[in-house]
C-alpha cells in the first residue's frame, strides 16, 4: 500500500504554519494522521507533524480515487497531501488551534506508510503507564507535550552554545573512554580488548580534562558533555545525563558565578521573556542549613527553621532537654495554614519525618476555631510553651512541627517537611523561578562509618583562603571556594575554584588519607601537568536535563530526555543491558561468574 515519494513531492510548509493568510495557496504537507472522520459524503483528516495539526478536507467534488483512499486511512498513517488552502466556513472554525480557521482541500494524496494501531493514543498527557510509554518511546515522543519538551531542549542547548561562544568559550570534546574521574559515584567500566584485564571508565564528568585544558592555555572551555554515574536513580537522576560543562582561567569565584548567572538570565529572557534584574541571592551553606535545613533551599515559600534549643535546654521534657544535653538540637517550623491538616495527616507527616531518620515529630495545631491540640505542650512549662510560640511566630491557623535530634537529622527531616507541607498546601508554583547561589560549602565531609574525610565536591576544590590554616588542625571547619546554583529546591549546577598550588594539593590529599604514592598513581598526570605552569582556574557544570526540566516547569528529567532509563538502569525499548556474546567475552578475557538469574 505504501507509495513512494517522488521528486515532485516537495513539502512546502509544516502543518501548523498555515493560517488564514495562506488561503488560496496550493501547498504540500506531510505527516501523521491524528484522526480520520468519515461523515458519508465528507471526510476530514487531521494531519500532524512536529508543529501541530492541520485539517485535510475531502468532499463529493474530490476525485473519486482520492476520496476512496481517504476513506481507508486510519490513525498514524503517514501521508503526503497536496491541495488548496481554503476557509473552513463559520460553523467549523476551531479557535483552539492556530490552523483552526482553514483546511486543505486535497487534490493529491499519497499514503507513504500505513500504521498498526498504536498501544496508546497519540495525544497530550495520555494516561499511559510509564513502562508502556518507554517501551514504545518512539510513539510516546510523537505526543505533542513530548515533542514540545524535546524541541525546547534543543533550543535551550543552542542558547547555551550561543551564550558561551559569545563570551569567548571554546567548545572542546574530551574522551569518553578514560581513567576514572573523581566525582564520587561508582564508575561504569569498559573492558579493553587490547589490554586484557584493564578497563576504561566512562567519565562521571570531564573534570580533570577541563582542568588540563586550562594548563594548555585555552582559557575558557565549554562542552555539552555526556556523563555517566552508576548510582541510584531518582526523578532528577539518570545513569547517563548531560552537563553544560565549563572552565575558566584567571578568575575568582565571583567572576565564575557572574558568568553563569549571566547565562541563566539570558536563557530566561530568551525563552520565557522573564527579566531577572537583581543579582541572584548568594547564601552561605551554613545559613542555608540553619534557615532551610537544606543546601538546596526552595525559597518560594517561608516555613523557615527556628532553633528552640535555648528555650528547652532545661526543660522537664527529656526528649527535648536530653537531646540538647547530648549535643543535638531542637528546631521547629511553622506551617502557616497547616492547622487544617487532620490528625491522620499529621500522623502521616510523622511517618514522613521518620523516613529522614527522625525519631519522632512533635506538633502543635492551633485551629482558627476550637482548642489547640499538641503532642508536646503538656510536657512543657507555660513559659516554655509561650516562648516556642513566640519564636515560631505562631497564630491561629498554624501548625508547628518540632524535631529533636542530631543536627544532621533535624535539618534533613525539617528541611524535607517544609517542602512536603508546601506541596500539600499547593504553594509550589513551578513557573515561579527562584534562583540562588549556595556558597562557602564545607571542603570536607566526615564519614563516621569509614572514619575518614571525603571531599564534598572533589579533591581539587580549593579551600577558602581564610580557612587554610585549619586544613591540618581542624579540617572539618574548612570552607571551600565552591558554589551551587539552586532553583526551586533543586541543585541545577555546581562548581568551584580549583587548587592550583601543589603544596595545598598535597595537604588536601593527605587529609583525604591518600599517600603521595597513591595520589601520584591516581592523579599523577594532573599533578605533573601542574608542574609546568598552571593558571588559577575554576568552573561550573549545569545539569542540562535538570535545567531543561525546571525551565519547562517539570520535575521528572525523563520527560526531557529522548531515551531515558528506568529505575533499575535498564532501557525498556531496546532491552539493555543484555548478555554479551560469549565469543566477545572470551576475546576480552572476561568470565561472568554471576548473572541476574543466579543472584
Ligand atoms: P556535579 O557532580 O555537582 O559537578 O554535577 C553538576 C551537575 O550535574 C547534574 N547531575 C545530574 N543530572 C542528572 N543525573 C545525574 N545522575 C546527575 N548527577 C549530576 C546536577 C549537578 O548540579 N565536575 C563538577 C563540576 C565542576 O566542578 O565544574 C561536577 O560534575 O545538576
Ligand atoms: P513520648 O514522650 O516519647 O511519648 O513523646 C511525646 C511526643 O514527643 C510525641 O508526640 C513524640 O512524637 C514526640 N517526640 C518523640 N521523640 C521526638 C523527637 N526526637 N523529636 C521531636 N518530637 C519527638
Amino acid at each position: 500500500m505504501a507509495q513512494l515519494l517522488s521528486e515532485k513531492d516537495k513539502r512546502t510548509c509544516y502543518c501548523a504554519e498555515l493560517s488564514a493568510k495562506n488561503i488560496g495557496e496550493h501547498v504540500t504537507v506531510m505527516g501523521w494522521v491524528q484522526r480520520q472522520r468519515d461523515l458519508g459524503s465528507l471526510i476530514f483528516i487531521d494531519l500532524r507533524d512536529r508543529t501541530g495539526v492541520v485539517q485535510l478536507a475531502f468532499d463529493d467534488t474530490t476525485e473519486k480515487e482520492i476520496f476512496d483512499t481517504a476513506f481507508t486511512i486510519r490513525g498514524e498513517f503517514v501521508l503526503c497531501a497536496k491541495g488548496v488552502v481554503r476557509s473552513r466556513g463559520e460553523a467549523a472554525i476551531n479557535k483552539n488551534i492556530p490552523t483552526g480557521e482553514i483546511e486543505i482541500y486535497v487534490d493529491e494524496l499519497k499514503v507513504l506508510s500505513a500504521a498498526a494501531t498504536p498501544p496508546f493514543e497519540i495525544v497530550e498527557n495520555s494516561p499511559v503507564r510509564p513502562e508502556v510509554r518507554l517501551k514504545h518511546r518512539y510513539l510516546d515522543l510523537r505526543r505533542p507535550d513530548m515533542q514540545r519538551n524535546i524541541l525546547a531542549r534543543s533550543r535551550i542547548t543552542k542558547l547555551a552554545r550561543d551564550y558561551y561562544a559569545e563570551n569567548g568559550f571554546v567548545d572542546i570534546e574530551t574522551p569518553s573512554l578514560c581513567k576514572p574521574t573523581p566525582e564520587g559515584a561508582r564508575d561504569y567500566l569498559v573492558p579493553s580488548r587490547v589490554h586484557p584485564g584493564k578497563f576504561y571508565a566512562l567519565p562521571q564528568s570531564p573534570q580533570l580534562y577541563k582542568q588540563l585544558l586550562m594548563v594548555s592555555g585555552f582559557d575558557r572551555y565549554f562542552q555539552i558533555a555526556r556523563c555517566f554515574r552508576d548510582e541510584d536513580l531518582r526523578a532528577d537522576r539518570q545513569p547517563e545525563f548531560t552537563q553544560i560543562d565549563t572552565e575558566m582561567s584567571f578568575v575568582t569565584a565571583d567572576e565564575v558565578m557572574r558568568m553563569h548567572e549571566g547565562f541563566l538570565k539570558f536563557l530566561f529572557r530568551e525563552f520565557h521573556g522573564i527579566d531577572f534584574k537583581e543579582d541572584f541571592i548568594r547564601m552561605p551553606y551554613a545559613e542555608a542549613m540553619d534557615r532551610f535545613g537544606s543546601d538546596k533551599p526552595d525559597i518560594r515559600f517561608g516555613f523557615e527553621l527556628k532553633n528552640l534549643s535555648d528555650i528547652v535546654k532545661d526543660s522537664e521534657f527529656k526528649v527535648f532537654s536530653g537531646t540538647v544535653a547530648a549535643g543535638g538540637s531542637v528546631r521547629g517550623i511553622n506551617i502557616k495554614g497547616g492547622a487544617k491538616f487532620s490528625r491522620k495527616e499529621i500522623d502521616a507527616l510523622t511517618e514522613y519525618a521518620k523516613t529522614y531518620k527522625a525519631k519522632g515529630l512533635a506538633y502543635l495545631k492551633w485551629p482558627e476555631t476550637g482548642d489547640i491540640t499538641s503532642s508536646y505542650a503538656k510536657f512543657l512549662s507555660d513559659a516554655e510553651n509561650e516562648a516556642i510560640k513566640a519564636r515560631l511566630e505562631a497564630e491561629a491557623g498554624d501548625l508547628l512541627l518540632i524535631v529533636a535530634d542530631r543536627d544532621a537529622v533535624v535539618f534533613d527531616s525539617l528541611g524535607a517537611l517544609r517542602c512536603h507541607c508546601a506541596d500539600k498546601l499547593g504553594l509550589l508554583d513551578p513557573m515561579d523561578f527562584r534562583f540562588l547561589w549556595v556558597t562557602e560549602f564545607p571542603l570536607l565531609e566526615y564519614d563516621e562509618e569509614d572514619g575518614r574525610f571525603y571531599a564534598k565536591h572533589h579533591p581539587f576544590t580549593s579551600p577558602m583562603d581564610e580557612d587554610l590554616p585549619y586544613l591540618d588542625s581542624d579540617p572539618a571547619r574548612v570552607r571551600a571556594k565552591a558554589y551551587d546554583i539552586v532553583l526551586n529546591g533543586t541543585e541545577l549546577g555546581g562548581g568551584s575554584i580549583r587548587i592550583h598550588n601543589s603544596e595545598i594539593q598535597s595537604k588536601m590529599f593527605s587529609v583525604l588519607g591518600l599517600s603521595p604514592e597513591e595520589a601520584q598513581n591516581k592523579f599523577g598526570y594532573l599533578l605533573d601537568a601542574f608542574r609546568y605552569g598552571v593558571p588559577p582556574h575554576g568552573g561550573l557544570a549545569f545539569g542540562l536535563d535538570r535545567l531543561v526540566a525546571l525551565t519547562l516547569g517539570l520535575t521528572d528529567i525523563r520527560d526531557v530526555m529522548a531515551f531515558p532509563k528506568v529505575q533499575n538502569a535498564s532501557e525498556l525499548m531496546t532491552q539493555c543491558p543484555s548478555e554479551a556474546d560469549p565469543a566477545a567475552l572470551t576475546e576480552l578475557c572476561i568470565a561472568v561468574t554471576e548473572t541476574e538469574d543466579t543472584e
